[in-house]
């Protein structure tokens, strides 16, 4: 199924327009696709073989994060309060904490993280991880980190290319995420309640950057709970 959509995935087009059935069954259609065609499938070889292959393959399993955030000094232990158990949503091409009930949500637009790796498709072909971006149309962009502002955005393939896309992966437990292999996120408090994702690629919460300034930072590790 979803053939198109999932040629545009391995092309390396846009936004991916998925199916519009159940978001986790065009998922899963996505996923066969991408990997059907990687084996030569589509040349006549067996697909429901690599449909079976790819149900195993743990890196297509979909996910979302939750923030586990340690005590530091640095930020004192109210902030520590008030991001960890947070969940990732997305929203305005960015990636933000906020509370995992809706009913205490702070941003009426977020999109809750619902994601899984996929190769990149360009330069070295790094692991790349992508994410549905709203409900309806269910569809899928690249999840990468601003070269220059270090936030964590979401978007297609030429808006992603030139940045920090990968490769993205997991903690030796399967756990945690990490990007370039370690754990380096942080949450930063933009404006009361609005804590943004922050690649902290200097491991040094954002300081010589100054992309911190006087504001609050605090060291989250982004755990995966398979949905
Ligand atoms: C890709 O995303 C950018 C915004 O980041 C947008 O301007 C552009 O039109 C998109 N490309 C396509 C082909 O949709």
């Amino acid at each position: 199924m979803d053939v198109i959509g999932i040629i545009g995935v391995a092309a390396g087009s846009v936004a991916i327009p998925l199916a519009a059935v159940s978001t986790s069954t065009s998922v899963v259609g996505i996923s066969q696709g991408v990997s059907a065609q990687q084996k030569g499938a589509g040349a006549g070889a067996g697909a429901g073989d690599a449909a079976e292959a790819d149900k195993a393959d743990p890196r297509l399993a979909k996910f979302n994060l939750i923030a586990q955030c340690s005590p530091q000094p640095s930020a004192g232990s109210s902030a520590l309060k008030l991001v960890n158990g947070k969940i990732v949503v997305l929203r305005k091409g960015r990636l933000f904490l906020d509370a995992a009930d809706p009913d205490y949500r702070i941003f009426s637009d977020g999109h809750p993280f619902s994601g899984f790796y996929l190769d990149y498709p360009a330069g070295k072909k790094p692991m790349g991880l992508v994410s549905t971006i709203s409900r309806d149309p269910p569809e899928l962009n690249w999840i990468y980190a601003d070269d220059d502002t270090l936030e964590l955005k979401y978007g297609n393939k030429t808006a992603s290319v030139n940045h920090i896309h990968g490769p993205w992966d997991w903690t030796p437990d399967q756990r945690g995420l990490t990007l370039e292999e370690w754990e380096g996120f942080v949450a930063l408090e933009e404006s009361p309640g609005v804590w943004g994702l922050y690649y902290d690629q200097d491991d040094d919460h954002l300081s010589t950057s100054g992309i911190a300034g006087n504001r609050r930072v605090v060291e989250c590790s982004l755990q995966r709970r398979l949905e």
